[in-house]
């Protein structure tokens, strides 16, 4: 049996047509590709007779622990499904969305396994045992209530969206194939943000309060989807310095245009403590703006001297 959390059942059912309305919406407009059709298959090499050497494919730390990171984050997705399916009864539109949406994110695992395998960009032991530890502990995060997951989901899309796509920037201009991989996945994590930010925006209409604290909470908390992959804070390190995903980024391409879209300065009905909430997050955002500014200026003086 569903057990949904007390005090929100409103929400999640008046939710419903909503959720509805955006799930057809993403119907409406397929992005159809087939992950086999993405691959130079004759460009392979059998590992039996040439064991993999990071010479085959020459990259920086950053840009392999980007491709290491973002596929293990792609094979964990089922384990999010689970989360979010919990929150409502079966007949929700939400778990109707939810299937589209696993069998997406798992089309995306396949076709990066596939360009890494064939293309040799990163070592296939090290993200084979890089999966196995991720989806045998299935780390995911646990939400009280739909506000929080809808908020994260959002805001969790978006920033899988630009790692893919800076990450693409960063390889080889000889290696369409994976531009294009990359370009593809992140086309689709587009839609799938199109999908949360919207259900969000229509979340505040039903219950600003609710949202307004849950946004806060989520932003104060955020995460990359990565947490659970062996050694994930040297890898998050390294990704954040070659300019693929970061404090900065978190800030100006997921944070800024969330809040925008949600119009939070202007969000009006909001009790006492959703106006606390609204105060914390844009003082938040502040110190966040220090800490971007901060960097860049290190960044800065370091080049300098260089
Ligand atoms: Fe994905
Ligand atoms: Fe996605």
């Amino acid at each position: 049996m569903t057990v949904i959390p007390a005090g929100r059942v409103d929400l999640l059912v008046e939710l419903a047509d909503d959720a509805e309305r955006l799930y057809n919406r993403h119907l409406e407009a397929p992005r159809l590709w087939f992950p086999h059709e993405q691959i130079d298959w004759g460009s392979g090499e059998d590992f039996k007779d040439k064991p993999w050497e990071a010479t085959d494919y020459e990259l920086s730390d950053g840009v392999r622990s980007a491709i290491y990171t973002n596929l293990l984050t792609e094979d964990n997705l089922p384990y999010y499904t689970e989360t979010i399916m919990g929150m409502a009864p079966r007949d929700h539109p939400l778990n109707a969305w939810t299937r589209q949406w696993t069998m997406e994110e798992n089309r995306h695992s396949m076709v990066m396994r596939d360009w890494v395998h064939i293309s040799r960009c990163i070592n296939p032991v090290t993200l084979e045992e890089g999966r196995v530890v991720q989806m045998s502990s299935g780390v995911v995060p646990r939400f009280d209530n739909i506000g929080d997951m809808i908020a994260y989901v959002s805001m969790q899309e978006r920033a899988t969206q630009i790692a893919h796509r800076n990450t693409a920037t960063k390889l080889p201009k000889d290696d369409k194939q994976g531009r294009n991989v990359l370009a593809l996945i992140a086309g689709d994590e587009t839609k799938h943000y199109m999908f949360y930010r919207d259900l969000t925006k229509a979340a505040f209409e039903l219950d600003p309060s609710t949202l307004m604290e849950a946004v806060n909470r989520q932003v104060e908390h955020f995460a990359m989807p990565g947490v659970g992959i062996p050694n994930f804070t040297k890898h998050a390190v390294r990704i954040a310095r070659e300019g693929i995903y970061g404090v900065q980024q978190f800030l100006k391409d997921v944070v800024e245009p969330v809040m925008e879209f949600w119009d939070i300065e202007h969000i009006e009905g909001l009790n006492a403590e959703a106006e606390k909430a609204r105060v914390a997050l844009f003082e938040m955002i502040e110190k966040l703006k220090v800490a971007v500014e901060r960097t860049a200026q290190k960044a800065a003086a370091s080049a300098a001297r260089a």
